[in-house]
């Protein structure tokens, strides 16, 4: 279980209206300067969108905040925990949602997100009502016993983002969340993005 102080609502009391803040980020891959000097600060309960071409450093500036990858330079706090010596407590708040699914593509959509919530410590009939719950909430039921290989790219990338929000995340980082998404399915991510945030979820 958590171990920093929560607040009466179950919120990390500690500098809780910073959910992320970056000073002067920096990556360096060989001799591409891939992160030159990022700053960043996003309260709670807001969306932030980092826009830039491909190949801007983007991912990398996502994988450095969600303690996947170390920065060379500059520092990030996130809800006041520094990314690299306080990553344990960073990741006990947080979910990513990659640029790519990260889904077993031989098990079925149900199979998948009973993994992740025994993986969050539910015990079988918990992980299964957590799935059923999951799959319902974002208009997957009828494909729950169909393996992952068999959904459409939509469905798939919808599949993700259930996965990653089954521990109710207090900050969710969404690598190019929408992409490749029909304006139907792509609404549909974007309403479930924004009902989160009205709960307090801030998205990145
Ligand atoms: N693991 C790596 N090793 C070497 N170079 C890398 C690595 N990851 C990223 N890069 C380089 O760093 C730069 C930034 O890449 P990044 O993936 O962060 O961009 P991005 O903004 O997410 O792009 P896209 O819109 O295509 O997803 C690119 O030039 C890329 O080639
Ligand atoms: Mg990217």
């Amino acid at each position: 279980m958590p171990r920093l102080p929560l607040d009466a609502t179950g919120w990390p009391s500690r500098e809780a209206h910073e959910a992320i803040r970056a000073t002067g980020l920096r990556k360096v891959f060989g001799s591409q300067r891939a992160v030159d000097g990022v700053d960043l600060f996003v309260p709670t309960g807001t969306v932030y969108g980092l826009l830039g071409p491909n190949g801007a450093g983007k991912t990398t500036i996502v994988r450095m905040l969600s303690t996947l990858l170390r920065p060379d330079g500059g520092s990030a706090r996130i809800f006041g925990y520094d990314v690299v010596r306080q990553a344990q407590e960073v990741r006990r708040w947080i979910s990513l949602t990659g640029q790519y699914a990260a889904l077993d593509e031989s098990l079925t959509a149900e199979e998948n997100l009973i993994i992740f919530a025994k993986l969050l410590g539910l015990r079988h009939s918990q992980a299964k009502r957590k799935a059923m719950s999951m799959l319902e909430e974002f208009g997957l039921t009828e494909a729950a016993k169909r393996p992952v290989r068999r959904l459409s790219g939509g469905m798939r990338r919808r599949l993700d983002l259930a996965a990653s929000l089954l521990g109710q995340p207090r900050l969710i980082f969404l690598d190019e969340p929408t992409t490749g998404l029909d304006p139907r399915t792509r609404a549909q991510v974007w309403n479930t993005i924004r009902r989160l945030v009205s709960e307090g979820t801030t998205s990145c």
